[in-house]
């Protein structure tokens, strides 16, 4: 196992791993280094996922900014561009409606799913985001001046004090995150969720993105949406519920 900082990753970087999601990283799309062989191509999915992607933002896109931190720490961030706001809004519309109280985001990125939270009703003042890195934690304290950024790895949610969290809505990269980490992160989430709590995730992957282990010892159930083909990879948002707490 090899990797530094919050996220130590499974695998040694492979040259073309810049270009590929986290989803796709055991399966056998990992053999297609399409993107290095035609640039155009990239730019042109790019594009799309930032027409896809921003038309209902207010503030920047934070593409650019999005594209630099890939390169500066690709597997912190695994992903092509940010979710398109199809899939934001999707991981929104999981939110439960039987539920009130704090909202966490884990790797809100440059915003968007943080961004359709808000749309959804999340009250800027309920909204606590757990953010790595730095360039990003800055753009969203510009961008969402009122909620809470929290320049912390999603797994010292627990540091925070909440309880009774209504959910817990995850743009982190799961499939680079080994198991010991998930564990922390989801530990931590169902704590302060307590009973009832719902863990959002999505993932471009066929299965669910949940080391077997950790959804095992947490004695996860989860339902799934459609596939969200409004995003650039399409993606899955599963729902997780843990019978532990
Ligand atoms: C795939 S990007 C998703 C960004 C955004 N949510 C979106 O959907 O466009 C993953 C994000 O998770 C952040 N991240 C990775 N590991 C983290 C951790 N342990 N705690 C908090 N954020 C983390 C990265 O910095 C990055 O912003």
């Amino acid at each position: 196992m090899t990797g530094s900082g919050n996220n130590p990753v499974k695998q040694a970087p492979k040259p073309w791993g810049l270009f590929l999601c986290a989803g796709f990283r055991a399966s056998k799309f990992t053999l297609r280094p399409f993107p290095i062989l035609f640039p155009s191509f990239v730019n042109r999915i790019l594009t799309t996922n930032e027409q896809l992607t921003v038309s209902n933002m207010s503030s920047q896109s934070g593409l650019p900014l999005f594209l630099g931190q890939l390169i500066r720490s690709p597997r912190n961030i695994s992903a092509i561009a940010p979710s398109s706001m199809a899939l934001a809004r999707q991981m929104a519309a999981e939110l439960p409606t039987n539920r009130t109280g704090p909202v966490v985001e884990f790797g809100p990125g440059t915003g968007r799913i943080t961004q359709a939270l808000l749309e959804a009703g999340v009250a800027a003042q309920d909204l606590h985001a757990f953010e790595l890195n730095e360039e990003f934690v800055q753009l969203l304290r510009r961008s969402f001046s009122d909620i809470h950024v929290h320049h912390k790895p999603a797994q010292d949610l627990g540091t925070l004090g909440l309880d009774q969290v209504r959910a817990v809505v995850s743009g982190l990269p799961l499939l680079s995150i080994p198991g010991a980490i998930q564990r922390e992160i989801l530990g931590a989430a169902f704590r302060a969720m307590g009973a009832g709590g719902v863990y959002i995730q999505f993932t471009y992957g066929p299965k669910s993105p949940v080391d077997e282990q950790v959804a095992q010892e947490l004695a996860l159930t989860y339902t799934k949406s459609r596939r969200i083909w409004g995003n650039l990879p399409p993606a899955t948002v599963y729902s997780f519920r843990s019978n532990m707490v």
